[in-house]
């Protein structure tokens, strides 16, 4: 579980318990998440958005129409698409109750109303407000769409009070962001996954390559690790830091890669071949850097091995996914793949777009299994890979179930027809 490379919009409106959100921002950026503030109007009163721009790295927004903000593309669309997570803190109760209604009349409960993202509150208000019933019914309402509710706490109120209504410490906004993004849903389960390209030498300082970046493979190795699966990832050579709590193993060649892949799948339950490992090697890698000494030059490639194909060959072999990069007729190769590599799943990404597939950012994909289909729209590959592994963890559980069924019924086919 982390908080590491999640955007994190946090809204903060008007409320004393604003100080605290302070140094909130600053431990998210020490957990390495991207920060972005979006302060209401009243917010400002209690602190400036200067302290939240120092903090996060970032100016502070708070209106809609700030012009500047809109040509750097952050606008109020731009920003809901951003966000991995929207954290309001404090929420007073008059943002309750405007997002209670949809209202958008700021930029905070504007972005709320167009992000996909998920929303939690930090309600921070008098202990009255707080009981009061249009308060505790805008709250139920609010749970009962799907926004989650950290806190309040209870203690000594900054009015004098006692009661219940205090904000969260920024510790335990951390800690229940984070488990936010911990959905359980591959818990007690292993997952390996290759990414990134490999290299196949073809003299000491040449070889041949592709353009894969490491960043679908790697997302989908931190998606996996949130969901509670332990992940190991077997990376071809990439500029990307390994994610934290993941085992990464760095390979280059094709038959590294093979050689990992081999020695860790047997305790795995699911396998994600991300990697675009390269179908060819040169016959021979030349000792020496080979001279420019003829104006024709013919390389003697090879077959590397298909590493995903190897590993469906295994008699208790896992659940696996593999994929396919295609420039043409997408769903017609990518059945062919899922065919003849005897795959469970195949993600399939078209890569004609330079800002999809290798090397980008974002990423569309179409996932097929046997009799069925679910298109994941273009995204940011870190919330592609979340709905990725949700999408695995779904039909991996349903092959399960189906192979326990089967599994009953041999058993009881057997005792009623003994041999
Ligand atoms: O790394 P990024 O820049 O983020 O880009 C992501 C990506 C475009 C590389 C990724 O989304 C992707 O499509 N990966 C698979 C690329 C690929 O090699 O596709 P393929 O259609 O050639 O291979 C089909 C499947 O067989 C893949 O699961 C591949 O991992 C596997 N394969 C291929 C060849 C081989 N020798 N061994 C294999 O295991």
């Amino acid at each position: 579980m982390s908080l590491a490379n999640k955007n994190i919009l946090l809204g903060v409106t008007g409320g004393i318990a604003a100080y605290k959100s302070a140094e909130l921002v600053r431990e998210l950026v020490q957990a390495d998440s991207r920060v972005r503030v979006v302060m209401t109007r009243a917010a400002k009163e209690f602190i400036t958005p200067l302290t939240f721009q120092a903090l996060s790295g970032h100016r502070v927004t708070s209106d809609e129409f700030d012009a500047a903000e809109a040509s750097n593309g952050m606008d109020h669309i731009a920003l809901a698409r951003w966000a991995d997570a929207i954290l309001i803190a404090p929420a007073s109760a008059n943002t309750i109750a405007k997002l209670t209604h949809g209202n958008a009349d700021n930029l905070l409960s504007t972005i709320c109303l167009a992000t996909q993202a998920p929303i939690a509150l930090a309600p921070a208000m008098n202990k009255a407000m707080w009981a009061n019933a249009a308060t505790q019914d805008n709250c139920a309402l609010l749970k009962k769409r799907g926004l989650y509710l950290f806190g309040p706490g209870a203690g000594q109120q900054a009015c004098g009070d006692i009661g219940e209504g205090r904000m969260f410490e920024p510790h335990q906004l951390l800690l229940s962001l984070t488990n936010l993004f911990n959905t359980g849903e591959l818990t007690g389960l292993n997952v390996l996954i290759t990414a990134g390209p490999t290299r196949e030498a073809i003299d000491p300082v040449r070889y041949i390559s592709n353009r894969s970046s490491g960043r679908m493979g790697y997302a989908l190795a931190e998606a996996a690790r949130d969901a509670g699966a332990t992940v190991q990832l077997i990376s071809g050579p990439v500029a990307l830091t390994a994610p934290e709590n993941v085992d990464c193993i760095q390979v280059s060649t094709a038959q590294e890669m093979l050689a990992a892949v081999q020695q860790g799948i047997e305790t795995q339950q699911i396998f994600i071949s991300c990697a675009a490992v390269a179908d060819y090697r040169p016959v021979t890698k030349q000792v020496e850097k080979i001279k420019k000494l003829h104006q024709d030059l013919s390389l003697s490639l090879v077959r590397n091995p298909d590493i995903v194909a190897e590993v469906t060959k295994i008699k208790n072999k896992p659940f696996v996914v593999g994929f396919a990069a295609e420039t043409r007729e997408l769903e017609k190769y990518a059945l062919q793949k899922l065919n003849y590599k005897r795959l469970d799943m195949i993600a399939a990404n078209n890569v004609v777009d330079p800002q999809l597939g290798f090397d980008s950012e974002e990423n569309a994909l179409e996932v097929y299994w046997i009799g069925g289909h679910s298109s994941l729209e273009r995204d940011k590959k870190t919330k592609l890979a979340r709905k990725l592994i949700s999408l695995i963890s779904e039909r991996y559980a349903n092959t399960n179930k189906q192979n326990n069924v089967t599994i009953l019924k041999n058993a009881k086919d057997r005792s009623q027809n003994p041999r």
